[in-house]
Order: structure tokens, then C-alpha cells, then sequence
């Protein structure tokens, strides 16, 4: 997705240059550079789902059955008290226990990322999903590693298939799976087909998701299943206004500090070159130079992003533009999980050597940052300079995009 972003700086440079202390002159430029930037209202992203399919994918994406061996659900690692994600920097699967710290201590299989939330997820035009973009839908159908047999058109109940056979994600790392290692479709569809058979036959589940989707006990195979996960997501996590909705789309208000933050997003931190449109993300791969810390899907300290997907080097080190919606629950931030407050996540775009303690990372590690620094020299954020003030600014401004039902919520715990 692209907007005229230089139309948009230019927008907010001129009109504040000159009369900037006006009344309503900075929230009238904000209005506008956002919905050039493609804001809508939360509901036009909003896709029409039947009840009864949302109400039984709850209880799949609740329960451990559909991990082969009883080992986790869907909701062990998207947790509401954690923003839909985890709260931990690389997601813990099989033989994990407990949640939060506690998941943290006991050990378990680690998922070399960190948890993505799910808003907006199944809403219109939300078509590239993962770190790295290894489901995506494009004009000529959606792309995965079920290499030309995907089992839908609808890249979010694509996606849902990939969770439970996933090693280490919902399916034990043991001897016997191995098979499942390098993606097979064969040995995939193996697991599918059993736990398809598994919810058909269950006393609760079964009877609900055959009356839902409208087909035979027996005759439920995965694909139903992952319709009802995808309904589940689309209902559950749909988007809701923000308060930042509010003020663009029906007059609220802002504070001082939010405005400044907004301004400093569209106009001179150039946020929204990526972070734009309905779901403040372009869809699109860059290299933003975040600390690879710890374990990597490539290796220990190493995660070679979009690269995965293409084989194309010029995507090395690359990953989607995450949305922003509750970004202010879901810490700690980006692919590695590796910094854990909003002004380091900020900060980690723009000056990526503030935090970078060269000797406590080995050579290989190095080797990788000088990469990631090479691919960021490339992007828009290179060269702007942003001050403590400006990153609170900027964070207080991320604040409202928190849902506005779900702060009413905060507030009285
Ligand atoms: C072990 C923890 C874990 C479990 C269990 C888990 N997930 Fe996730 N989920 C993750 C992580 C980590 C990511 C990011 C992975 C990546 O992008 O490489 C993710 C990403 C996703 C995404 C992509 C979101 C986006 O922005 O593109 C969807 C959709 C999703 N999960 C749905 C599910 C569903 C449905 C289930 C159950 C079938 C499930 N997850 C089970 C950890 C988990
Ligand atoms: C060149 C495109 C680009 C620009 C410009 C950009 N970002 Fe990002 N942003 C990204 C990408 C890509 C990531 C994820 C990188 C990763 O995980 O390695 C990210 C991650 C983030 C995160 C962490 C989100 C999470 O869920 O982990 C925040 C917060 C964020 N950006 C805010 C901003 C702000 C504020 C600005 C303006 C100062 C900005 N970004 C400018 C592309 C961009």
C-alpha cells in the first residue's frame, strides 16, 4: 500500500511553518495527513462473520486438542492480559507451563520470534501476515508453503493452519515428528487429517462445528476447522475505534503531548512512509536494525527475516511493518522480542547504536548487525535525528491507538 507521503510532509512542513500557534490548525493538519495516510473508521475494515462459526472457533482456539499431543491451545500463547501476545521476548510451545514469567522459568520448546498479536487481522485488505510474510495474498491468489495447493483463497485461514504443525509450536520436538521438519505438505496433512478426526469425534466440539458449518460429523476435515479459527479471529479481534479514531473521524480531542506525537508521525519521523493505512502497516518488508538477541530463526543470533520466504539477498534482515493497534500492551517489540519499552523500540529505528554493546555480542553477531545497519542505510528513517522529547511525543501518540473500549476496561482494574 502506498500514499502520497511526501505530499503529506509537505502538507504538515508548510502549514506549520507558518502559523503554527493558530487554534485547531494542528489538529485540523493531523486530521487530514492521517487520512491521507489511509486511516479509516474501524468499522469499513470490518468483514461479516456468522456467529455460530465465531462461537465454536473460540472453543478450538481455547483448547489443547488441537495440539498433537495435548500440549498447548492457541490461547496459550495469544493471552488477553498480554494484548493477544504473550508478554515474553520468544514465544514458549511444547512442554511449556503457566503464563508470563512463570512460562518464562519452567522451560518448553522456544519459538524463535516473538507472538504477534491478532487485531485486525482478518479485516479487508489484511493479507500479509507473519514476521516474514510466508502467507500472503497477492492478485494473482495467496502464497505459502503449500507451494500452489493452498487449501483456501483467504489468507487468514491459510495462515491458521500453519500453528499446529509447527514444531515446537503445537507439536512436540520428538523423534517421532521429524518428519514435519522442512515444512512437508505430506507429513502436514497427516496431522491435519487426525486432528480434524479428533474434533469431529469430540462430545462438545463435533456436534457444534458440523451444526456451524453446515456439513456431516464425519465429513468435517481441517479446512472447517480453520474456517472456524479464521471466523473466530475476524470476530474477535476486529478492529475497534481508537481514541485516535475518535478525534480524526468524530471530533474528540487530544492532548498537547498526542497532537505533538501525531505530527512528528506523519511529518518529520516519517512513521508513516511504513506504518500507513487502515492498519498502520505499508504490508511491506523493511530493515529496521533491532538487536538479535538470544535465539534466532536462523541460528542462534541470527534472523535472516523476509529472506526465508525469497532467497532474494536483498531481503535479508527485512520484515513486515508491524501494525501499531494496542501496541502499548504487547511489549516487548519487534521479530526478536529484544527491547522491551516503547522509547527503545522507537528509538532502535533511528539510532541504533544507542543501546548496542558491541563486546557482549560474538563476531558472527556483529557480522549480522553491520548487515542490518548496510539494509537500514537504504530505508527513509536513515539520517533523522530524534530528540527525548520528540520519542515521548511520539509514544504518548502511539497511546491512542489503544482500543477505546478496552481502556475503559484498564481503568477499573
Ligand atoms: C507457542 C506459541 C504460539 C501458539 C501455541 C500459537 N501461536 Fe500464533 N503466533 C506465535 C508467534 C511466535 C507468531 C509470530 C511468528 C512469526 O511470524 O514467525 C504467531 C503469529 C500468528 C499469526 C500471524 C499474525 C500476523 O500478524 O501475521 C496468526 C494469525 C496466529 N499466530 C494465529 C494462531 C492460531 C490460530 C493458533 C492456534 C492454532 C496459534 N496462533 C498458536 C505464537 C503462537
Ligand atoms: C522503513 C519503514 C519504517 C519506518 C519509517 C518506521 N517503522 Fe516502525 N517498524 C518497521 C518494521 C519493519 C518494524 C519491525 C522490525 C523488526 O521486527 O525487525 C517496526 C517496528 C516498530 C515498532 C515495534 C512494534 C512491535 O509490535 O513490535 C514500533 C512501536 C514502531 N515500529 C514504531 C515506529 C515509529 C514511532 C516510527 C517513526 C519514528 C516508525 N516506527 C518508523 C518499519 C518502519
Amino acid at each position: 500500500m502506498k500514499y502520497a507521503t511526501s505530499a503529506i510532509l509537505l502538507t504538515v512542513g508548510l502549514l506549520l511553518s507558518d502559523a503554527s500557534q493558530a487554534e485547531g490548525l494542528r489538529e485540523t493538519v493531523l486530521r487530514k495527513a492521517a487520512i491521507d495516510a489511509g486511516l479509516m473508521p474501524a468499522e469499513e475494515t470490518q468483514r461479516a462473520v456468522a456467529p455460530e462459526v465465531a462461537a465454536v472457533g473460540k472453543l478450538i482456539f481455547e483448547t489443547r486438542k488441537l495440539s498433537l499431543e495435548h500440549e498447548v491451545a492457541c490461547a496459550s500463547c495469544h493471552i488477553d492480559r498480554f494484548g493477544s501476545a504473550d508478554g515474553l521476548p520468544n514465544a514458549i510451545g511444547t512442554e511449556g507451563r503457566g503464563q508470563g514469567i512463570e512460562r518464562l522459568l519452567g522451560g518448553g520448546d522456544i519459538i524463535p520470534r516473538n507472538v504477534l498479536p491478532l487485531w485486525g487481522r482478518g479485516g479487508k485488505g489484511f493479507d500479509v501476515f507473519f514476521w516474514d510474510g510466508r502467507v500472503e495474498a497477492t492478485a494473482d491468489g495467496v502464497h505459502s508453503q503449500f507451494a500452489g495447493g493452498e487449501p483456501s483463497d483467504d489468507p487468514l485461514t491459510v495462515a491458521v493452519h500453519l500453528p499446529p504443525v509447527e514444531i515446537g509450536e503445537m507439536v512436540l520436538n520428538s523423534a517421532g515428528n521429524e518428519k514435519l521438519q522442512g515444512e512437508s505438505v505430506e507429513s502436514a496433512t497427516e496431522v491435519f487429517t487426525l486432528l480434524a478426526e479428533r474434533l469431529s469425534n469430540d462430545a462438545d466440539i463435533g456436534p457444534k462445528l458440523s451444526g456451524a458449518m453446515g456439513v456431516e460429523r464425519e465429513k468435517i476435515r481441517f479446512l472447517h476447522v480453520a474456517q472456524a479459527l479464521a471466523a473466530f479471529i475476524r470476530d474477535n479481534f476486529r478492529l475497534k475505534a481508537t481514541r485516535f479514531h475518535q478525534f480524526v473521524f468524530s471530533g474528540g480531542s487530544l492532548s498537547n503531548a498526542e497532537i505533538a506525537g501525531g505530527l512528528l508521525f506523519y511529518g518529520k519521523a516519517r512513521c508513516s512512509t511504513c506504518h500507513n493505512g487502515p492498519y498502520f502497516t505499508n504490508m511491506e518488508f523493511h530493515a529496521v536494525p533491532f538487536p538479535q538477541v538470544g535465539f534466532g530463526k536462523n541460528g542462534f543470533g541470527t534472523d535472516y527475516g523476509r529472506y526465508n520466504v525469497t532467497l532474494d539477498v536483498d531481503d535479508l534482515y527485512k520484515f513486515r511493518t508491524p501494525p501499531l493497534y494496542n501496541v502499548t500492551k504487547t511489549a516487548p517489540y519487534s521479530h526478536s522480542g529484544s527491547v522491551f519499552t516503547l522509547e527503545a523500540a522507537i528509538r532502535a529505528h533511528t539510532d541504533p547504536l544507542y543501546e548496542y554493546v558491541g563486546s557482549l555480542a560474538n563476531d558472527a553477531q556483529r557480522a549480522n548487525f553491520y548487515e542490518q545497519l548496510r539494509r537500514w542505510a537504504t530505508e527513509p528513517l536513515f539520517g533523522i535525528h530524534l530528540s527525548d522529547e520528540e520519542i515521548a511525543n511520539l509514544v504518548a501518540f502511539l497511546s491512542t491507538l489503544e482500543f477505546a473500549s478496552d481502556a475503559a476496561i484498564k481503568e477499573g482494574e
